[in-house]
């Protein structure tokens, strides 16, 4: 039986891949390094569909029909370069691979390149929905040439996961472009995730509400424009009890917040394009903060004095419905903190398009992220909306005129709750830091212009003027006149 496309690396996303194209009706051939895995899956799964076992990589190529479609789904990084390796010598040319790993964008356009050299079509694809998704319907953000979505789009497109019918899947631009909009994703996620944190820190401790209680917000919240799949999952997290002590799941859990890297590589990219995600790197850095443990346990000795402890509702707002008061403006300040974290996010996307060439359709990328992913939302509708018409697109998200509505009305709330964090000491650096880069985007004057003048004096750096073209230098050590350069 000649198979539509074979996989190789059957952990868990790569077996779950394999079992969604199989359960769709493709025939799919199956490697893995160690055959165990491939054993095991058929042993399990091997009835839900028709599936070729192979041992080694040319058994499998073998069994492909042509173009030749072989999707890897090993470990990132040097394994993904390892299985190429080994494929090339098996290959001809049009033949297609597939990466459809977390793979770092800037080694899938280095593969994409060399592959490309000797004929043949590499496409970075970037997944998203876990285990769950890989198997009833990622997300999916394939990359590559035009030429080669023509092969394989029509089967991820099948497998996806489906938004009102539409498939979450599209050809989003070529070489790296799929891993780099994946990327993207995730760092949002971290925002995302982020963002929910310092509500629920907020609602703690200066509300005095607890988990469970919170639990009932959430779920309220998620009746409203922030509906969303982590909205939803939070109120469950929130309302576990550990079965060990009774006490909520989320007071036993340590507070350290893990990391696989794809939003510090989003960070880095961002400062790499110049667009200031600034959202998503505060985000990184909470997590690599809330690692110090033992750094925050002598810290929070040290300055104990120095932090406000607990304080009422009442007292932040002196009104009766005080707590129901300050749970609205959390809603609506990590509504705008989402919607700033979004704006920048896909400012990030605008500014990659340009330095690597690849033409972002943004309303496709918001589409695909609908269903199927951690960061599905309502949102995205209305983000797909404001790119709806392309001669209107708006430079930056929170210029579209539901965005800049929705921003104006949780401003006085956005920056009341800014404001309490600081003044009763509770981090909350993504709900600040969104705010203050509205501010600046909205400032037509900002202090750098000082910064300017400080860089020509101490390293002759150069500005330009507000009132004539060209460059000039103060002469500073000397008779501080202005020369044009
Ligand atoms: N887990 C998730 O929720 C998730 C979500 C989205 C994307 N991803 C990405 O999907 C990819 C696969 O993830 P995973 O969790 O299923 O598996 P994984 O733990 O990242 O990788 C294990 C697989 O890689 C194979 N492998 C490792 N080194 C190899 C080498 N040098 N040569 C050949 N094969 C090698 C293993 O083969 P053996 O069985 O022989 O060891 C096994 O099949 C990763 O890039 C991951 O980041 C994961």
């Amino acid at each position: 039986m000649s198979a539509d496309i074979g996989v190789t690396g059957l952990a868990v996303m790569g077996a779950n891949l394999a079992r969604n194209l199989a359960r769709n009706g493709y025939t799919v051939a199956l490697h893995n390094r160690s055959v165990a895995r491939t054993d095991s899956l058929l042993n399990s799964y091997g009835h839900e569909g028709n599936f070729v076992r192979t041992e080694s990589l040319a058994e499998l190529v073998q069994s492909l029909e042509r173009p030749r479609r072989v999707l890897i789904m090993v470990k990132a990084g040097a394994p993904v370069d390892a299985v190429i390796d080994e494929l090339l010598p098996l290959l001809e040319e049009g033949d297609i691979i597939i990466d459809a790993g977390n793979s770092f964008y800037e080694e899938t356009r280095r593969r994409e390149a060399a592959l490309r050299e000797k004929g043949l079509h590499f496409v970075g694809v970037g997944v998203s929905g876990g285990e769950e998704g890989a198997l009833n319907g990622p997300s999916i953000m394939p990359g590559g040439s035009r030429e080669s979505y023509q092969a394989l789009g029509p089967m991820l497109e099948k497998i996806a996961a489906e938004y009102h019918g539409e498939p979450c899947c599209a050809w989003v631009g070529t070489d790296g472009a799929g891993h780099y909009v994946k990327m993207v994703h995730n760092g949002i996620e971290y925002a995302d995730m982020q963002v929910i944190g310092e509500a629920y820190d907020l609602m703690r401790s200066l509300a005095g509400l607890e988990p469970a209680q919170q639990a009932g917000v959430f779920r309220e919240w998620n009746t409203t424009d922030l509906a969303s799949y982590l909205i939803e999952i939070t109120s469950a997290v929130l309302e576990q009890e550990d079965e060990l002590t009774g006490r909520p799941l989320v007071d036993v859990i340590v507070d350290s917040a893990g990391q696989k890297g794809t939003g510090r590589w989003t960070a880095i990219s961002g400062l790499e394009v110049g667009s200031p995600v600034t959202t998503i790197a505060e985000s990184v850095f909470a997590r690599s903060i809330s690692s110090q443990r033992e750094l925050r346990a002598e810290t929070s000795q040290a300055f104990s004095a120095g932090i406000n402890g607990v304080v009422s509702a009442e007292e932040l707002y002196s009104e009766q419905d005080a707590q129901q008061d300050f749970v609205e403006d959390v809603r609506k300040a990590l509504y705008a903190s989402k919607l700033v974290s979004y704006a920048q996010g896909f400012d990030m996307l605008t500014a990659a398009g340009s330095e690597f060439g690849w033409e972002l359709d943004l309303r496709t990328i918001a589409s695909l992220w609908r269903a199927g992913c951690i960061i599905r939302a309502d949102l995205l509708d209305t983000i797909m909306k404001a790119y709806e018409v392309p001669q209107e697109r708006p430079k930056n998200l929170l210029l579209a005129p539901a965005f800049t509505e929705a921003l104006n009305e949780c401003l006085p709330a956005w920056r009341r709750v800014v404001a309490a964090a600081a003044t009763y000491g509770v981090p909350a650096p993504v709900f600040s830091s969104s705010l203050a880069y509205y501010d600046s985007l909205r400032r037509d004057r900002l202090p750098a212009s000082l910064t300017q003048g400080l860089r020509d004096y101490f390293g002759a750096h150069t500005y330009e003027r507000v009132d004539k073209p060209g460059t000039f230098h103060t002469r500073w050590s000397e008779d501080r006149s202005e020369m044009e350069m």
